[in-house]
């Protein structure tokens, strides 16, 4: 542990079946203007809307609706929810959805009140809201992106095909509240159910692979590792395991609140190459990460030769004797591509519809992140996007 930091979380969490029985803890402190933020649909299919929406009327709120929120939300979506909550006068934003919802929901808590264009002030310069934000409440419905408990806010614009997220510094982007039953995840598709299992480990490894300090957060994250891959085979054998459902939304809790960073570096490169796979082909996020992640593993590995073997070793239990620390680090990404094939993940961008002549602009659209093993260059970035197709 080398570095100095500072660390609060001030989201609270309601854990468990039956947990939507807490927004009656939390809403008589709210004003009475509530500003509901979903998606396109599940919450009322599942029964999710109906359950929410008695407990706002049985607190006596004024209901307006934000609803259609997309995956990979748009800055026109967010310009058209910004007006919505302004009319609203709204004293509490309240997403019930996935990380989607959860993310757009910040993005219009910090630009109610912004006399400036919300995209040129924070996804441009990455500036701090400089207005009053509006406190926002969540139920989670879709389990990864870790939302639920942080200040992260993905935006997309589809003019310029950049998608970009904010990581607020401000702990007050963070919901004050969320509610997290696995009972309502239950209703996911597969397909997106292992997308967000994808996810987690993925943001596990982002902050995994970063520095080489003996640090208690890496311990930690290979904690959650080991938790997840054995709950993630459960629940891909029987997705109605709860118990195996329940772990695996706690773990995507912990893996993206903040903790597992603190005291080190962090890399974040295969969710830039991922994100810029999304601007062009809005496929889903877990997918785009699965996709360029193995062959940016294998691109940066002699960089970061001993955490790739410390990683085979005590997330893959990979047999060590008579290797050389090159095949032990190998063998643990195949320990890796085999889970990942067994969830049935996507290995390659074609399978999400990227073609090679696309390459160049999903390139041009890649952020730089320098906290990994090795800063890439655009003919680095150009070679891994080709080694994905
Ligand atoms: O829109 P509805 O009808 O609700 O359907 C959603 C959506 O189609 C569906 N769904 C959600 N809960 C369901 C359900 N279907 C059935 N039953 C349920 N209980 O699932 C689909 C995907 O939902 P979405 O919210 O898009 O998924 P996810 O939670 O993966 O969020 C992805 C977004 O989060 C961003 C991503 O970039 C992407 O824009 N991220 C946010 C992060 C953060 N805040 O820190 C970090 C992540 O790395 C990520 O970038
Ligand atoms: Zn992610």
């Amino acid at each position: 542990m080398l570095g100095n930091f500072s660390y609060c979380n001030p989201t609270k969490l309601y854990f468990g079946e039956g947990a939507v029985k807490y927004l009656n803890d939390e809403l008589p402190k709210y004003g009475k203007n509530v500003v509901l933020i979903y998606g396109s649909g599940s919450i009322k299919k599942n029964g999710i809307y109906d359950e929410v929406m008695t407990i706002l009327n049985a607190n006596g709120k004024n209901v307006a609706e934000i609803s259609g929120v997309m995956p990979n939300p748009t800055l026109a979506k967010l310009y058209e929810g910004v007006e919505i909550a302004r009319k609203a006068k709204a004293d509490l934003l309240l997403a019930v959805g996935g990380g989607s919802v959860c993310d757009y929901a910040k993005a219009v808590s910090v630009s109610v009140n912004c006399d400036e264009d919300p995209w040129e002030k924070y996804y441009v310069r990455f500036e701090e809201p400089t207005c009053e934000t509006l406190p926002l409440g969540c139920v989670l419905t879709m389990v990864g992106t870790g939302s639920e408990m942080n200040a992260g806010a993905v935006i997309t614009n589809t003019q310029t095909k950049m998608k970009v997220g904010h990581v607020f510094a401000d702990e007050k982007i963070m919901p004050r509240f969320s509610v997290l039953d696995p009972k309502y995840t239950l209703t996911l598709p597969h397909y997106q159910m292992v997308a967000g299992i994808y996810d987690i480990f993925n943001h596990i490894c982002e902050q995994y692979f970063s520095g080489e300090d003996d640090n208690t957060s890496d311990y930690i994250s290979e904690g959650l590792m080991r938790s997840l891959l054995h709950s993630s085979r459960i629940a891909n054998r029987d997705m109605n395991d709860y118990e195996a459902r329940s772990n695996i939304m706690w773990t995507a809790t912990w893996a993206l609140n903040t903790l597992v960073s603190r005291g080190k570096t962090t890399d974040w490169e295969v969710h830039m190459l991922g994100q810029a796979v999304g601007a062009h082909t809005n496929a889903t996020h877990g997918m785009t990460l699965a996709a360029v992640s193995l062959a940016y593993y294998r691109h940066i590995m002699p960089y970061g030769l001993k955490k790739f073997v410390r990683f085979a070793q005590n997330v893959w239990d990979v047999n060590t004797s008579g290797k050389t620390e090159r095949e032990i680090a190998e063998e643990g990404l195949k320990a890796m591509e085999g889970w990942m094939k067994e969830l049935g993940l996507p290995m390659n961008i074609s399978e999400l519809g990227v073609t090679s002549d696309m390459i160049e602009k999903i390139a041009d659209s890649t952020l730089v992140m320098t906290g990994g093993y090795k800063t890439l260059d655009r003919d680095e970035i150009i070679e891994i996007l080709k080694e994905s197709l």
